[in-house]
């Protein structure tokens, strides 16, 4: 099946996005399934650099479908401000589609998303205030409003005002704040409609079309597996499933459909938001690597918390996602250090443990167990063959694949996209 999957296998922010852009240069669609523009990739072409939060990084490709699969929450005011960006530089975006079924994002559930990490005080999860967790919340609970919808105006301002009203009983009650007036947000939202009707269709019917016809189709994954609401590190997650199993149910495609899965994976380890980091550094090569690798977040400029390569994480990542390869990135960032630390195992009360635990709180008590590499002084910006690279380098990128199992078979030397070593082609 000419499918390929990328998810990021660490806590999101692994560059996907260059990947994923180098791969949709391939491909005939692109399909994202899950979270919403909680996400940020940025991808750098001519010099000219593009941020995505919503839309699948195929859009700077002309000729290639962009889907935006069902299991997406979607907020119509950032995909249309990201749509207006995009074309006032000059690029066409006509070839995105939305899947009818995604949960839109209304204001109040933003407003939530604020007041309920406000209220959960020290214990905050460091959402990215985007709404994502609330409109969740009523997808699962049963009582989002889905994108088609809006396309019924009479049922849309029964079921918004309904919802409304509910929310507001929250706010008000509840969070003792100012509610919405279910007009206001009804009257912006048939405005908005009114420009998104061009995208709106089934989206599962392509996705299958395209599939069955032998045409490339590259599943694009937002955030990273630790993020997922059931394998992630809960509650330090997103509330989608930002893993390879989550494309069947976000894009309404069958797992034998799914070919090659990629984990991009950074040479280190960064995180946004709170939860335990067994690897962080808290000291000056975490700042030298937050600082070479550009480590502030896309969607809220927050530092990233930064670390070594959590072999122990990723082992878990790529179980859990039947990774066929990684995508090794930011190799660039480690040039320069005397030595290169990778976590291979942790210590918990005295005893190792190779499995990354499924409690935080046994997580929070593990010290990493490394192994330490000579490091390179190189430059490596500009190498484009594997063989080239520092002797050093090669070690610790088959030290990574010893460990993991799983072959290295992309590796980013660099923000743009010919800053890429390719050692075996995909697609
Ligand atoms: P939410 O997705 O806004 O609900 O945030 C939940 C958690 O996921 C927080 O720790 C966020 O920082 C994290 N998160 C959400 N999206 C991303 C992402 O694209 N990269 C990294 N972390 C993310």
């Amino acid at each position: 099946m000419p499918s390929v999957v990328i998810i990021g296998a660490q806590w999101g922010d692994e560059g996907k996005g260059k990947i994923i852009d180098y791969l949709a240069g391939k491909a005939d669609v692109v399909v994202r399934a899950q979270g919403g523009n909680n996400a940020g990739h940025t991808v750098i072409v001519d010099d000219k650099k593009y941020a995505f939060h919503l839309l699948p990084s195929g859009v700077l490709y002309s000729d290639k479908q962009n889907i935006i699969g069902n299991g997406v929450v979607f907020d119509p005011e950032g995909f249309l401000k990201e749509i207006d960006i995009l074309e006032s530089q000059g690029v066409d975006t006509s070839n995105v589609m939305i899947d009818e079924r995604v949960h839109v994002i209304f204001p109040y559930h933003k407003k939530i998303d604020v007041l309920e990490e406000e209220s959960r005080g020290e214990n905050k999860i460091g959402t990215t205030k985007k709404g994502i967790g609330p409109c969740y919340m009523d997808k699962i609970e049963r009582s989002g409003i889905r994108l088609g919808e809006l396309l019924d105006k009479e049922h849309f301002k029964n079921r918004l005002f309904q919802q409304v009203e509910r929310k507001n009983k929250l706010i008000e009650g509840f969070y003792e704040s100012q509610g919405f007036d279910p007009q206001e947000i009804y009257d912006i939202y048939c405005q908005y409609v009114e420009r998104l009707k061009k995208y709106i269709t089934d989206t599962t019917v392509v996705v299958y079309e395209a599939l069955t016809s032998g045409k490339k189709v590259l599943f694009e994954g937002a955030q990273g597996t630790l993020l997922d609401i059931d394998l992630g590190t809960y509650p330090y997650v997103t509330s989608s499933h930002p893993t390879s199993g989550g494309f069947c149910v976000g894009a309404g495609v069958g797992p034998n459909m799914i070919g090659e899965v990629i984990g991009a994976v950074k040479a280190y380890t960064t995180r946004v938001g709170s939860g335990p980091f067994p690897t962080e550094l808290d000291d000056e090569i975490g700042g030298q690597i937050r600082v070479k690798g550009n480590e502030f977040g896309t969607t809220t400029g927050r530092p990233r918390r930064c670390g070594w390569f959590d072999g122990v994480m990723v082992k878990y990542t790529s179980r859990i996602n039947g990774l066929t390869a990684v995508s090794l990135m930011l190799m660039d960032v480690l040039s320069g250090f005397d030595k290169i630390k990778m976590c291979i195992g942790y210590e918990y009360k005295g005893e190792v443990i190779q499995h990354f635990p499924a409690d935080l709180n046994k997580l929070s008590q593990c010290t990493p167990i490394y192994k330490e590499l000579d490091g390179w002084k190189e430059d490596i910006t500009q190498i484009e063959k594997y063989e080239d690279l520092p002797i050093n380098a090669k070690k610790y990128i088959e030290a990574i694949e010893e460990y993991l199992q799983v072959p290295v078979k992309i590796i980013s030397v660099g923000p743009k996209r010919n800053q890429t070593i390719i050692r075996e082609t995909i697609f």
